[in-house]
């Protein structure tokens, strides 16, 4: 078990376009946090704007994870790829009796996570990858799958707002690279031949294209649901644009471009009996949300709500958790 109790937030990946945004959250909620990263020029600079400390290395230096983790007692990783960045941060999290978020979409740091359950459960920490827009997900998962019995299906669409950051767009491709999956009989397996589907997020159907995203791994977890499919309202950025040139990519989307929408969520559920259920989440737009949903998880931790180990946003917390992200509801269909 954690040796003593702390209530102090560690941000990684702090000067990203993300982590800028985590960062004023923590600090808007009064959090007691510090951030670290790899670069120390924007480092020192955000740390002065936000007066907080700051902690500058790599993220694969172990024995500097010792040093800036010591009077931590969580982490949020907002460093992405994560494929660079997960695994170390989970083992030094492990190590050093930290509870780790990140706010990955990438399928990958889901799994790695999973292997490390045994690891952390001894270490007495929670690791939840996947705890940005997944987090109102999985709530909405699990709230559906509760309104029909035995559930034996569930699909959901995602409908995106609001643009894509840098760092989305780099890590779209280690989703693409997975090709297209899903859940059948409990199995992780190639979704071979999947058709578009149609969707309501509150104004009439809309089609919807398959695409991997988290949920096959993170509400599997939550809800134990064997049969998932996923479904995006937008091709993911990588899908067809090769040719992108990073550099000409402003970082994310402007607060203004922020607000002018919403992120949709819509869920469908089918039970033993054939009975269907269909709930939407209303919520800000991506960029909003994550930091929003991503500050309430540690928000909890701070305050002693944790389940050692691998955990998703709602195994941990139950459909709980969408009532402390602002502005965002589960509306029955
Ligand atoms: N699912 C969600 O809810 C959600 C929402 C938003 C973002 N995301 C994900 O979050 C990640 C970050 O997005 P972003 O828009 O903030 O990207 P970004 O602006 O490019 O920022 C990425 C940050 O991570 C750091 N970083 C990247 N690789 C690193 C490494 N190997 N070691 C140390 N630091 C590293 C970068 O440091 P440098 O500046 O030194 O390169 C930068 O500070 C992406 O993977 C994105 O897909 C997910």
């Amino acid at each position: 078990m954690m040796d003593k109790f702390k209530d102090k937030l560690l941000i990684y990946g702090a000067t990203g376009y993300t982590g800028r945004l985590i960062s004023q959250r923590a600090k808007d909620l009064q959090l007691d946090f510090a951030i670290a990263g790899r670069s120390s020029s924007d480092l020192e600079s955000l740390a002065s704007t936000l007066g907080v400390e700051f902690y500058t290395f790599s993220v694969d230096d172990s024995e500097a994870w010792k040093t800036a983790l010591t009077d931590f007692s969580c982490l949020i990783n907002a460093a992405g790829p994560f494929k660079g960045t997960a695994a170390h941060a989970m083992n030094a999290c492990i190590d050093n009796k930290v509870h780790y978020l990140d706010i990955s979409a990438e399928l990958d740091s889901y799994q790695l996570a999973e292997s490390l359950d045994s690891k952390a459960k001894e270490a007495g920490v929670m690791l939840i990858s996947g705890a940005g827009m997944f987090v109102s997900y999985d709530a909405l998962a699990l709230h559906t799958a509760a309104r029909v019995s035995s559930p034996k299906k569930l699909s959901v669409a995602f409908r995106h707002f609001g643009g894509f950051s840098r760092g989305s767009v780099k890590s779209s491709k280690n989703i693409m690279d997975l090709g297209m999956l899903f859940r059948e009989a409990s199995e992780i397996k190639p979704w071979n031949d999947p058709q578009p589907k149609l969707f309501d997020f509150g104004n009439g159907a809309e089609e919807c294209l398959p695409t991997p995203l988290g949920g096959i791994i993170l509400s599997y977890k939550s809800t134990g649901i064997p049969n998932i499919e996923e479904y995006f309202q937008l091709k993911l950025p990588a899908a067809g644009m090769p040719a992108l040139d990073m550099d000409t990519l402003p970082d994310g989307p402007s607060e203004e471009e922020r607000a002018e929408g919403r992120t949709k969520l819509s869920a469908e559920v089918t039970g033993a009996d054939g009975s269907i259920a269909r709930s939407i989440i209303d919520a800000p737009s991506g960029y909003t949300l994550t930091p929003l949903s991503v500050v309430a998880v540690a928000h909890r931790i701070l305050n002693g709500d944790f389940k050692p180990g691998y955990q998703s946003p709602a195994s941990a917390f139950g459909e709980s958790i969408i009532n402390d992200i602002p502005d965002t509801r589960i509306i029955d269909l």
